[in-house]
């Protein structure tokens, strides 16, 4: 098929509208069987859930060209795992997770033409997301939902590609404990932007949150997990039941482990610790890893020896080793890749 026109190399991380979309209705307690439509418009009753008491959960993942020409998608299986753990919590009806790895190949088969070409630097960002409909004045669930997918093409997260990032511990806290950090609600993106906006006024390009209750361990960022590295060359990050399981994170440790022979740890980070670590990188589908050279507390710099030029030999080399796995350059470990 042939691509669309557009500037790969130049595109930034935001919205182009694309061809098609994936929809699916919930009523009387059931799912329709759901459908492609050419119609990117919403449109919703004023007193509609996700209006009035932000009932909406998402998903991100991505679609790649690989060298020999064919369009593959990362590990769909975990996200429409992780988007049934946000419907349970959130107290909306899971959308079947065979359906949801259904729903994404068939949006992206009919976007084809805008996943970005091998080698561009872009690639097909596709975002399943699910929100309640029906009027809801008291506060409750609704009773009627909507499941959706786009797609648009995207290129690096933050502005410079993989130059090193500032970043800085927030005032600001992400997640309560036992609260819905874990899960991928949009109310979590929502109470983030003034923390975000913040951060960028004041020079950086990031928040890095610590834990609500202590504020002594590291947690993430407003959209990646982080990734350090030790000085003997050990891979070590946060765990804690109030950051979001990356899918990104996840296979890291499983690359870094498996394929590339590192030591790992995940385990609780002390903010305290940060100072000794030798690189830091940050991880997710739309940061890929991005590298850290720099965290700002309260005026006090760590700088981290991997430096502000260019990212660490360690996180270089799973850097190399995801995308090589996700665009079919290396060989994945079995069911990481789905063939569109
Ligand atoms: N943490 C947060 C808060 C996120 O929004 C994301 C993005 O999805 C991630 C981490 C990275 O998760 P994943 O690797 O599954 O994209
Ligand atoms: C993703 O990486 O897919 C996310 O959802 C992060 C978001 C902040 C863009």
């Amino acid at each position: 098929m042939e691509k669309k026109n557009i500037d790969w190399e130049n595109l930034g991380f935001s919205y182009m509208e694309t061809e098609k979309r994936y929809v699916s209705h919930f009523k009387d307690g059931a799912w329709d069987e759901g459908a492609l439509t050419g119609d990117a418009t919403v449109a919703l009753n004023e007193c509609a859930g996700v209006l009035q008491y932000a009932q909406t959960i998402f998903e991100g993942l991505k679609a790649y060209t690989t060298e020999d020409g064919r369009t593959v998608t990362f590990r769909p299986d975990l996200n429409a795992a992780r988007m049934a753990d946000s419907a349970v919590r959130l107290e909306m009806p899971v959308f079947p997770e065979k359906r949801f790895v259904e729903a994404v190949v068939q949006t992206v088969a009919a976007n084809r033409a805008y996943v970005p070409p091998f080698g561009s630097g872009a690639t097909l960002y596709i975002r399943p997301y699910m929100f309640g409909t029906n009027p809801v004045i008291g506060v409750k669930p609704a009773d009627e939902f909507q499941f959706r997918v786009f797609t648009t093409p995207v290129g690096p997260y933050f502005k410079g590609g993989v130059k090193p990032l500032t970043i800085c511990v927030s005032d600001f806290d992400r997640a309560a404990p036992h609260g819905t950090g874990h899960i991928k609600a949009g109310l979590n993106y929502a109470m983030s932007l003034y923390a975000i906006q913040t951060a960028h006024r004041n020079g950086f390009d990031e928040n890095m949150y610590l834990d609500a209750a202590t504020r002594t361990k590291v947690e993430e960022t407003g959209g990646a997990n982080f990734l350090f590295v030790t000085k003997d060359g050990k891979v070590v990050t946060p765990k804690s039941d109030s950051i979001l399981p990356s899918i990104t994170r996840r296979s890291l440790v499983y690359v870094a482990k498996e394929c590339l022979g590192m030591e790992v740890e995940e385990r609780e980070v002390l903010f305290e610790e940060v100072k000794d670590f030798a690189e830091c990188g940050l991880c997710g589908t739309a940061a890929v890893i991005s590298p850290v050279g720099k965290v700002v507390d309260h005026g006090k710099e760590i700088c981290f020896p991997s430096g502000m030029s260019d990212m660490g030999p360690v996180t270089k080399r799973l850097y190399e080793t995801l995308t090589g796995i996700q665009m079919g350059k290396l060989e994945a470990p079995e069911g990481w890749i789905v063939e569109i």
